[in-house]
């Protein structure tokens, strides 16, 4: 800035010029026009109204007028500066009316716009029918038990009364696992979980054992060569046969409607003694519609295998068959997903189509 002098000509100070302040705005002008953003009108705003810009140059040389020019010099820049920060203001309401319409445009959400729904996926049914039936029994005070799905040969057969020679052992098409002499089959049934029991808890007991079973079966209908069984296995002093019978109403019951009678055909199993196969009444014909289609007009539903336990079994878990007896009962749960919701093909439990799964519902 200039000093006080009273000699002062503002024509003489070129910024106070007419010519050049009408030039400092319309460069403001051009540059607030020319600015297309927000960021660039920041930089002209700096450029022209800022404290380096030649509008604030002039503004100070007012002050270093005589008296009597300051009035005239202060109208004229005043009258600058004015233009200068109206253009400024226009321009950036303008911008800003744009920068909002454009993220309108850009943030908008289309609310119908289809979006890449993620599945839930289901639970499969045979867990869900597995651990129904494990509730089943729990609510009756059973615990649940568990066995490896690699079992050694003592476990699967030897100990079930099933010797080497034995006809048994060929009847159930079995898995053996490399090397030969080690011994080890993917376990055919969940008996073995009877023997590893005995074992390891303490009597009485009440235990049933839901799992994976194998056998060398193509994949069919009605076979797989993985499927599921559930072991039920119960030992004290004095149980006899009537409970086992008990047992198995309330679990038929249970898993398949009321009032639906249970029928013990006589059978063979090298395990139990005697053995019988479980029949319960139909529940969907009750045995009323010779061509049902559940139970293909017999009117009963073939379901496992159960029997009292055989003394052999006992002894070779060192268990006194004198005071003890028991009853076990085997069954398929894939049968049962059949029976109770009408899956018609095996396959269809082993595909893995969650299509099929979420048929059942999303019970967690
Ligand atoms: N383990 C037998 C089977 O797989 C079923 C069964 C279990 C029979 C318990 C009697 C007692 O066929």
């Amino acid at each position: 800035m200039s000093g006080p002098n009273k000699s002062y000509d503002p024509v003489q100070v070129s910024m106070l010029e007419a010519a050049a302040l009408e030039a400092a705005v319309t460069e403001a002008l051009t540059a607030f026009a020319a600015a297309d953003s927000l960021e660039s009108l920041k930089a002209a705003r700096l450029a022209h109204q800022g404290d380096t810009s030649a509008l604030s140059l002039a503004n100070r040389e007012i002050g270093a007028l005589p008296p009597t020019a300051k009035a005239e010099a202060g109208k004229r820049v005043g009258l600058a500066r004015a233009r200068v920060a109206r253009a400024l203001a226009a321009r950036q309401n303008q911008l800003e009316v744009e920068r909002d319409a454009r993220l309108l445009v850009e943030e908008a959400v289309d609310v119908t716009a289809p979006v890449a729904r993620r599945r839930l996926g289901a639970r499969h049914p045979l867990e869900l029918i597995s651990e129904r039936v494990g509730d089943i029994f729990v609510a009756m005070g059973w615990e649940i038990a568990e066995g490896p799905e690699v079992e050694s040969e003592w476990f699967n057969f030897d100990a079930l009364n099933l010797g080497v020679d034995h006809p048994a052992r060929q009847m159930q098409d079995t898995f053996f696992v490399d090397p030969p002499d080690a011994g080890l089959v993917l376990r055919t049934h969940t008996s073995p979980v009877q023997v590893r029991s005995l074992l390891e808890r303490d009597l009485p007991l009440y235990i049933v054992c839901p799992g994976k079973v194998f056998r060398t079966d193509e994949l069919d209908a009605t076979h797989s060569a993985v499927f599921h069984q559930v072991e039920g296995l119960a030992v004290a002093e004095g149980l006899t046969m009537a409970h086992l019978r008990g047992t198995l109403d309330h679990f038929v019951e249970a898993l398949f409607g009321q009032n639906l009678e249970t029928r013990l055909r006589p059978s063979y199993f090298p395990f139990t003694e005697p053995s019988a196969e479980l029949d319960f009444r139909c529940f969907i014909c009750r045995g009323t519609d010779d061509h049902c289609r559940t139970c293909g007009g017999t009117g009963w539903i073939e379901w496992g295998g159960c029997g009292m336990v055989n003394r052999n079994v006992f002894q070779a878990c060192g268990i006194d068959p004198d005071r003890y007896t028991g009853f076990a009962f085997g069954m398929g749960i894939e049968r049962a997903l059949m029976l109770r919701h009408g899956v018609k093909d095996m396959r269809e439990m082993v595909e893995g189509d969650v299509r099929f799964s979420t048929q059942f519902g999303m019970e967690i």
